[in-house]
């Protein structure tokens, strides 16, 4: 997906005009995979732009970078008000925001100890990740030949940059093959989730996600749905699944900060209801939740001025 320009960029503490935060070519973490990062979204409200659930995805990249052993050279209230800042000075009612934290220039080699570490935040619109109807038409997935990573591997509770070698690897696949988007198992074969997004199966009037051990990321979209769909009086489940419990659900539906709730159609061509009366009522009540329209859940949306 193509990038627009916006107008600042946060780099160590200070905003930058787009087209000035540059890196050196020997930035460490470009030829190592280790930086951290998060994906946030900010949606118009009637307050200007709300950042959905903007703490929590800060404090995830603190935890990011606590098992890198990396040290964040500012705290999680620092970064939320320069996420704050760097939104309000791009002038956007929504977008997609970009926190990475990197090491950078100034040291080659596998330790990471001596080097120093820079932290940037940008942000620029950003469309639908898999398309603007992905809730009425729904995905086509297919699950990939590339196994998750487990936890003694690459741990996949970090928000690592070089985790992200698994996704693409997966993403490419699938899309080369004509579907939208792949699904991931792990190496028990269980499913863990997809390339960037949670999965939610519903069977037998309960809806399942994989847990964390299964090599899934804890979703802070996941963590809102399982919130919503209690809200809803369904019931919600978090256990294993098996790939043939995807052949046969009632109802598939994948989430996370760029896809926000998305509907499945089919996994390896065997068709899925879509979208099914509980995704439609989760992605309904998510929609309206992320741009404050819901007081229940106001407190997920930190306004950025
Ligand atoms: C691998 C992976 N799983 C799940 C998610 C969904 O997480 P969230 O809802 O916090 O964006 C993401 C996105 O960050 C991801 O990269």
């Amino acid at each position: 997906m193509p990038i627009t320009a916006t107008e600042k960029i946060w780099m160590n503490g200070e905003l930058v005009p787009w087209e000035d935060a540059q890196i050196h070519l020997l930035t460490h973490t470009l030829h190592y995979g280790t930086g951290v990062f998060e994906g946030i979204r900010a949606y118009e409200t009637a307050d200007g732009p709300g950042i959905f659930r903007l703490t929590d995805h800060i404090e995830r990249m603190h935890n990011s970078a606590k098992i890198m052993m990396m040290e964040l050279p500012y705290s999680v209230a620092e970064l939320v008000e320069a996420t704050k800042e760097t939104v309000a000075a791009t002038g956007l009612d929504s977008c997609y925001i970009r926190p990475i934290a990197y090491y950078g220039y100034g040291e080659m080699g596998l330790n990471t100890i001596p080097c120093e570490v820079d932290v940037a935040i940008a942000c620029w619109p950003w469309g639908a990740y898999l398309g603007d109807d992905a809730v009425e038409k729904g995905v086509r997935m297919k699950i990939s030949s590339w196994t998750r990573h487990e936890h003694n591997t690459m741990p996949p509770a970090s928000k690592t940059t070089g985790n992200y070698v698994n996704s693409s690897l997966a993403k490419v696949e699938a899309l080369k093959a004509g579907y939208d988007e792949a699904i991931m198992l792990n190496p028990d074969g269980t499913v863990s989730e997809c390339t960037g997004e949670n999965i939610f199966v519903v069977r037998n009037d309960k809806i399942i996600t994989p847990p964390s051990h299964a090599g899934a990321l804890e979703g802070i979209t996941q963590d809102s749905v399982m919130t919503i769909a209690r809200d809803l009086e369904y019931e919600v489940v978090v256990g294993e699944l098996a790939r043939s419990d995807l052949y046969i659900a009632d109802e598939i539906f994948v989430c996370g900060t760029a896809a926000e709730v998305s509907a499945v159609n089919s996994v390896d061509d065997r068709d899925v209801p879509c979208p099914g009366p509980k995704t439609r009522a989760i992605a309904e009540e998510y929609h309206k939740a992320i741009r404050g329209k819901l007081d229940r859940y106001k407190d997920w949306v930190e306004h950025a001025r």
